[in-house]
């Protein structure tokens, strides 16, 4: 079987052995939720002379392929993060240009996602969106809630700290107003109270782009999540990356804080 991942690898490629590289993969463990966070649009589009715009846009196709293949391989959760707090602070034009990416995305691809079996759901305060996009992230929403294949949520003026600072005043209000006692505190408890409440926290939190940090990204979600860098550009990370990070993670061994099964 490795000589087929192998020739996969090598690139020699044929949809054939995408096949059966998807179904060695599915015998090893499968992270029920991948985090990802897109990154190195804008320098995909500088090395080709394009504007940063271009980037973002070639980044949309890529998404498409990696909710797909994680659909294939069994992945429940793919959390993207698509903008940021601290994105507002990009020009004016590059912030409209994602805004308006954004609701033609969640327009165009509707149809797309029900075929698919896509739930989208998306997190990050709602409500500094332009109206155009609040009102297609309801929809979408909405249209999808009962799609049952993937769960995605994607993450819209999303900032971890800003996540917390809301789950705590949630948790003060209702321990004013006795709904809630102080002992009643739990890690559960806090969890259900962030925007992806119910949901399993990432196994593996996957970064393109070149960077090593984690910039404001599901902070307390990811306590355990396996971690992996690529150099890769987001638009550029492709079938052969995603299934490189899966069977990176599927070498790891998750001790979640206790020790090696052997010692
Ligand atoms: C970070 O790369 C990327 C973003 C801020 C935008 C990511 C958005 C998409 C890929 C579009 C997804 C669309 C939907 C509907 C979910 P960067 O621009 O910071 O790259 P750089 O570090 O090279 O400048």
């Amino acid at each position: 079987m490795w000589d087929i991942i192998h020739k996969f690898f090598n690139k020699v490629k044929d949809k054939g052995d995408l096949e059966k590289v998807i179904l060695e993969i599915k015998k090893g463990q499968i992270p029920d939720h991948v985090a990802i966070i897109m990154d190195g649009n804008g320098r995909w589009a500088k090395k080709r002379g394009l504007p940063r715009t271009a980037g973002h846009q070639a980044g949309v196709k890529t998404l498409k392929e990696v909710i797909n293949l994680s659909k294939q391989i069994g992945v429940g959760y793919i959390t993207a993060y698509a903008f940021s707090t601290e994105n507002w602070k990009r020009p004016k034009q590059e912030v409209d240009f994602l805004m308006s990416l954004f609701e033609r995305v969640f327009l165009d691809e509707l149809d797309n996602f029900n075929k698919e079996g896509v739930k989208i759901n998306i997190i990050g305060y709602k409500d500094r969106l332009p109206k155009a996009v609040r009102e297609k992230v309801k929809d979408v929403m909405e249209i999808t809630k009962d799609n049952k294949e993937i769960v995605v949520n994607i993450a819209l003026d999303y900032g971890s700290r800003a996540e917390i600072i809301e789950m705590v005043k949630e948790v003060s209000d209702d321990i004013i107003n006795n709904k809630l006692s102080v002992n009643d505190i739990d890690e559960e408890l806090i969890s259900n109270k962030l925007y992806t409440t119910e949901q399993p926290d990432p196994d593996l939190l996957i970064r393109p782009g070149g960077e090593k940090r984690i910039s404001n990204f599901l902070l307390w979600q990811i306590a355990y999540a396996e971690i992996y860098f690529s150099d890769t550009y987001w638009p550029d990370f492709d079938t052969e990356i995603f299934l490189e990070a899966i069977i990176d993670y599927q070498k790891r061994e998750r001790r979640f804080g206790g020790l090696k099964k052997s010692r």
